[in-house]
């Protein structure tokens, strides 16, 4: 099986040499679902931001991370172009609120190179694949006009457009209630096995890690716990 995701010795460091995340490395295959878990503080954004490509610039990065294949420089290089997305804690800050939803997407298609001409129709069954029955009432709707679970269901769609191989989920339903959090993760799980997306999911939730991943792997410190001894989280 391929690798959605090889990452070998990474450490992010701030300037003055501490060191956040120490010498981490792990594999995620193709389609696989791996749950990120680890106490508050213990480097799981900032390991997911390294992979993404989203480190804040007084932050610094090093160690070997392939990205399906491609070898990509830990740190700063937005990789969207090969194949990693995000969905993060808070969907509200995620979106523009002076934008419709509709024009949000189809900025992003047309930056993942999809033609104008059916920019709309892949919008249109982006939002059917993430659980919208009437995405084109949606296109027309603003942020504001739309609940919590419902923005992190339209950001899941957004971080689709350019078919990831890769989804990161940073605590993706912590903001939402019990049962728009179900809603949610069933979406990611339906796109997620309809697409054959490997899934990154970083969570709390013990339950959530259990039944909605396949295997756990375990931050403390900035390091990694050994994944035989946790893999019952
Ligand atoms: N920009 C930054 N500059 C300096 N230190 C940072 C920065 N971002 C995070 N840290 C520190 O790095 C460590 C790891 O942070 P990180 O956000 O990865 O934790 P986390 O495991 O995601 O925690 P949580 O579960 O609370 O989200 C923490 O001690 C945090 O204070
Ligand atoms: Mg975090």
């Amino acid at each position: 099986m391929g690798h959605a995701v090889h990452v070998r010795g990474l450490s992010v460091h701030t300037s003055a040499g501490a060191r956040l995340v120490d010498d981490i490395s792990f594999t995620l295959h193709e389609a696989e679902r791996v749950a990120l878990v680890g106490a508050s503080g213990s480097g799981k954004s900032l390991t997911a931001a390294a992979v993404l490509g989203t480190l804040p610039v007084t932050l610094n990065a090093c160690g070997s991370i392939r990205v399906c294949g491609c070898d990509v420089r830990p740190g700063r290089l937005p990789r969207s172009r090969v194949g990693v997305a995000a969905v993060h804690q808070d969907p509200s800050t995620a979106l523009n609120p002076l934008v419709r939803i509709g024009d949000q997407l189809d900025l992003v298609l047309r930056a993942h190179g999809t033609r104008a001409a059916v920019a709309t129709t892949v919008a249109t069954g982006l939002l059917q694949d993430v659980g919208f029955d009437d995405p084109e009432t949606l296109l027309r709707r603003y942020p504001a006009e739309l609940s919590g679970g419902q923005r992190q269901r339209v950001c899941l769609a957004i971080a689709l457009a350019g078919r990831p191989r890769l989804l990161i989920a940073d605590e993706p339903t912590t903001a939402l209630d019990v049962d728009t959090q179900e809603q949610v993760l069933d979406a990611i799980e339906r796109v997620r096995q309809r697409h054959g997306t490997a899934l990154m999911l970083i969570t709390h939730d013990r339950r959530v890690a259990a039944t909605r991943t396949d295997r756990a792997i375990r931050m403390a410190q900035g390091r990694l716990v050994d994944e035989a001894v946790e893999a019952d989280v």
